[in-house]
């Protein structure tokens, strides 16, 4: 069991945006594989309270903190006071994120900026804050970053989230190399169209119709298919991976062209820009 005991210590994962999805399957898989774990949410205090209870429900500690990634400043003093309560973070899974659409002329750069606040540079200072604690306390760790196919594939208005998750995979490469050699192992997860409350109203998640004929394996993921691949990558069966990615996406990137993926991903039809 990965989360077992080390010196006397039972491991501890942070999940960030655990309050429902993939980061909320997330948690509760790896509390079912033996680590105590702490969770993030921003709105959503019920849900993070359900994915505590579960936790809790398996025989695990848990923690539950607020942390808004559109400060990504904040995010090491929430990180912070988690591991007050339940100890150091053996492994970090950075898996909160926000998916707003907007063609490319009509975007903000106050718009592109907070996507990028959250999809980015909040991994990017909890993946910090949680590597400086390894490294300082000579102790191995893993980190799994959850980004998208539209890091790979392009998508009518996603500017900045396909520019965010991309950014994103790159990044998880960098520091899966600058810190291999302290033992910490850094690798992502994309996922494909994924049902949860990021595209299906939450009350209709766990019913939704999953059918999309027009990926490969003929539907849609359910959140708990990525949490495997990312359980697997947090834990000691994927100790030979590094600067890796699992595509969970149901061979949706197989199909070439926007307007596939936009029809696989329930987009709205694009708006063309004009002549
Ligand atoms: N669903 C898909 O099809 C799909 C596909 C590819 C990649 N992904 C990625 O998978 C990850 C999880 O998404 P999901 O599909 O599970 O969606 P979700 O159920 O909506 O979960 C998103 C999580 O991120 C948190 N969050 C949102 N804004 C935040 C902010 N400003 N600061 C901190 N946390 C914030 C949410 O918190 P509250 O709800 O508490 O506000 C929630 O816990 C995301 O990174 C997403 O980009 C999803």
């Amino acid at each position: 069991m990965d989360g077992g005991a080390r010196s006397g210590r039972r491991r501890v994962a942070v999940v960030t945006g655990a309050s429902s999805g993939i980061g909320q399957a997330t948690a509760v898989l790896l509390a079912r594989r033996g680590y105590d774990v702490a969770i993030t949410h921003h709105r959503n205090a019920a849900g993070a309270r359900r994915t505590v209870q579960a936790i809790e429900g398996l025989g695990r500690r848990a923690a539950s903190a607020r942390m808004d990634l559109a400060d990504p400043a904040g995010a090491p003093g929430v990180l912070g006071a988690l591991a007050d309560q339940l100890g150091p973070a053996d492994v970090l899974v950075n898996n909160a994120g926000v998916n707003r659409r907007a063609a490319a002329l009509d975007e903000t750069l106050e718009g592109w900026e907070a996507t990028l606040a959250v999809d980015l540079l909040g991994p990017f200072a909890c993946a910090r804050f949680v590597a400086r604690g390894l490294i300082d306390a000579r102790r191995t760790g893993s980190i799994v970053n959850v980004t998208s196919v539209l890091a790979t594939a392009a998508i009518r208005g996603g500017a900045a989230y396909c520019a965010a998750k991309a950014a994103l995979w790159a990044m998880t490469r960098v520091m899966a190399l600058e810190w291999a050699s302290a033992g910490i192992r850094v690798n992502a997860v994309a996922p494909g169209h994924t049902v949860t409350p990021m595209n299906v109203a939450p009350e209709r998640v766990a019913d939704a119709d999953l059918r999309r004929p027009v990926i490969p394996l003929g539907r849609a993921a359910t959140a708990g298919e990525v949490a495997a691949a990312v359980a697997y990558l947090a834990g000691d069966e994927s100790a030979y991976c590094t600067g890796s990615e699992i595509v969970v996406d149901g061979g949706l990137l197989l199909r070439s062209g926007p307007e596939a993926l936009a029809r696989a991903l329930g987009a709205e039809v694009p708006v063309e820009v004009g002549p």
